[in-house]
């Protein structure tokens, strides 16, 4: 473990996070934003990517401002190319990946009661919440085993142990998430490698497009870039499957 001292870092606190670099998709605000600058506090160089690029750019510079090893990269995780692009540029760029955070996901046009929604929202919510984990997670596991270590933290939801009215894609989409991660624990565990599922209640961000109504009565985007720490440096010899994450206020 190394220690850190400048005007930005925790001064003199051990970096558990130390040079192992941190892949996170969906990076630029919300959820994802608040998971990189938890993990550049913790120590790890840092790749990021989202769609818009202004808005990674922003992050990125602040980022880079804590004195954090940054790779921002323009890349929609709904397509197999820009998968591949980002993780060869991290990995030329700040070396090879040991966490992935499949953070990228959407909920927009994924509620609502099923008979209304379209087949073009379903593709939509599928493909961001979920193929997604797949395109990424089968790009970068393949170095992890070679290296036969690596930590996988997928964001799920408590939509993705419950079911309510108007859940629908989004709900199935989580609940499908759910499996995957399950199912890529036990593929990976003989290799090394520990997968883990994060599934927060509501966090103020603005996923659906909006923020809260009451922020102090939801999750925050740092109590889940907590919740991911906390994973992350578990001892070496367990994983922490799954995390289930509720304010402690009732909203
Ligand atoms: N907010 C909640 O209440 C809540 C609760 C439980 C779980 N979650 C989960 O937490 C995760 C993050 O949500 P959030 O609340 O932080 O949402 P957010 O504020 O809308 O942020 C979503 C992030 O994902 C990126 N993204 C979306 N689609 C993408 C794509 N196709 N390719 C690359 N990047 C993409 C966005 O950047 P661009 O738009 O620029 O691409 C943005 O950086 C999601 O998986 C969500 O399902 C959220």
């Amino acid at each position: 473990m190394t220690a850190i001292n400048n005007a930005n870092s925790f001064s003199s606190v051990a970096l558990p996070l130390a040079g192992r670099v941190a892949l996170i998709t969906g990076g630029s605000r919300g959820i994802g934003r608040a998971i990189a600058f938890r993990l550049a506090a913790l120590g790890a160089p840092i790749g990021l990517c989202g769609r818009d690029e202004e808005k990674l750019t922003i992050t990125a510079k602040e980022l880079e401002s804590t004195g954090a090893r940054i790779l921002a990269l323009r890349a929609d995780v709904t397509c197999e190319g820009d998968v591949l692009s980002l993780v060869q540029a991290a990995e030329k760029q700040l070396g090879p990946i040991s966490v992935l955070v499949n953070n990228a996901g959407t909920g927009r046009g994924g509620f609502g009661p099923v008979h209304e929604k379209s087949e073009a929202e379903w593709d939509h919510i599928m493909n961001t919440n979920l193929k997604s984990v797949f395109f990424v997670s089968r790009a970068v596991i393949p170095g992890m085993i070679q290296r036969r270590s690596g930590d996988i933290v997928n964001i799920s939801s408590l939509a993705g142990k419950n079911t309510f009215a108007g859940g629908s894609i989004y709900c199935a989409s989580k609940w499908a998430l759910q499996g995957l991660s399950g199912c890529m624990a036990e593929d990976l565990r003989a290799h090394g490698i520990r997968v883990s599922v994060i599934c927060p209640g509501s966090v103020a961000t603005d996923f659906m497009g909006r923020g809260p109504k009451d922020a102090s009565k939801v999750l925050s985007a740092e109590d889940v870039a907590h919740a991911v720490a906390m994973v992350l440096t578990q001892g070496a010899q367990s994983f922490i499957s799954e995390v289930h994450l509720r304010p402690v206020a009732k909203p």
